[in-house]
């Protein structure tokens, strides 16, 4: 993983008004050999002077960091292949042929993308898996709870731990997902992944997989208590992949 020693790398934060945009800001300190050239933003913005496309925010800087929507992260992932920069994504929210044109237009730049950029998540995802794998009659159901303002559901790390299960499984997530449940269900269809979304509150991000048997049930949980760590994954990130070859890669990447 990269040490927040490494070589010097300049940097464009885009949407820095926002939730994650503020977190790295405030990661920013932690990491002297990156400096802030200029921000991505719609809005006037701290941080640093602001600049209105992506192709700008590359012409300025190695590297654009960027937890914002769908539509914005799919423009700064073209202008990445386009300059052979570094485009690092938190971005959730994707549809499926999103994420197929997010991976077809970014080929050339230096691509990380994850739902979850904490190493405590990175290691949830391979516990689940391995339990997934361990009992594969056990009924999964995944859990998560967001604050109130968030737009999409289930979250991205939901879909996240969802797919590690499945894998584990040898099988798509889009073969096992149960529909959401409402209304007169009936019976559970054994081997299908639930998942449960609630929202209230400024709950930052509490996922749960749970693995139900006859007589007993075992639960793997994470708690997010701040976002500095999607932040200091995020910048570490960005440091890792100027060392590494044009791809997309994924924190697991990363983290080995
Ligand atoms: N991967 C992870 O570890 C992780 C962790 C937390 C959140 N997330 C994801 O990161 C994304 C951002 O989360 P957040 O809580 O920081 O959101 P947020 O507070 O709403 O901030 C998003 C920022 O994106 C910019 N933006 C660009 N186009 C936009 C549009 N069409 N609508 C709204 N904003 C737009 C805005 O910045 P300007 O106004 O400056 O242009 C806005 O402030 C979400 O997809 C969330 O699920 C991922």
């Amino acid at each position: 993983m990269a040490s927040p020693n490494s070589t010097p790398l300049t940097l464009a934060i885009a949407g820095p008004s926002g939730r994650m945009g503020q977190a790295l800001l405030r990661a920013l300190p932690q990491f002297p050999q990156v400096s802030l050239t200029c921000v991505l933003s719609r809005q006037d913005a701290p941080g640093a002077p602001r600049v209105e496309t992506p192709e700008q925010a590359f012409a300025a800087a190695d590297a654009v960091i960027d937890f914002t929507r769908p539509a914005l992260s799919l423009a700064i992932a073209e202008a990445a292949a386009e300059q052979k920069k570094i485009h690092v994504c938190g971005t959730t929210g994707f549809t499926p042929e999103e994420m197929r044109r997010f991976r077809s237009v970014s080929a050339g730049a230096r691509v990380v993308w994850s739902a979850n950029m904490s190493l405590g998540v990175a290691l949830l995802a391979s516990l689940v898996a391995q339990a997934a794998k361990a009992l594969p009659e056990a009924d999964l159901e995944i859990l998560e709870m967001h604050h109130r303002l968030k737009e999409d559901a289930p979250s991205g790390t939901a879909l996240l731990l969802g797919e590690a299960a499945a894998g584990a499984r040898g099988k798509a997530l889009a073969d096992l997902r149960d529909a959401p449940r409402d209304g007169l269900t009936g019976p559970r269809k054994t081997g299908t992944i639930g998942f449960a979304a609630l929202r209230g509150g400024d709950v930052i991000g509490d996922h749960t997989a749970m693995f139900a048997m006859a007589g007993e049930r075992i639960e793997l949980s994470h708690k997010a208590s701040n976002r500095d760590i999607y932040a200091t994954g995020a910048l570490r990130a960005a440091l890792w992949a100027a060392g590494q070859k044009a791809g997309f890669y994924g924190m697991a990447d990363m983290v080995g």
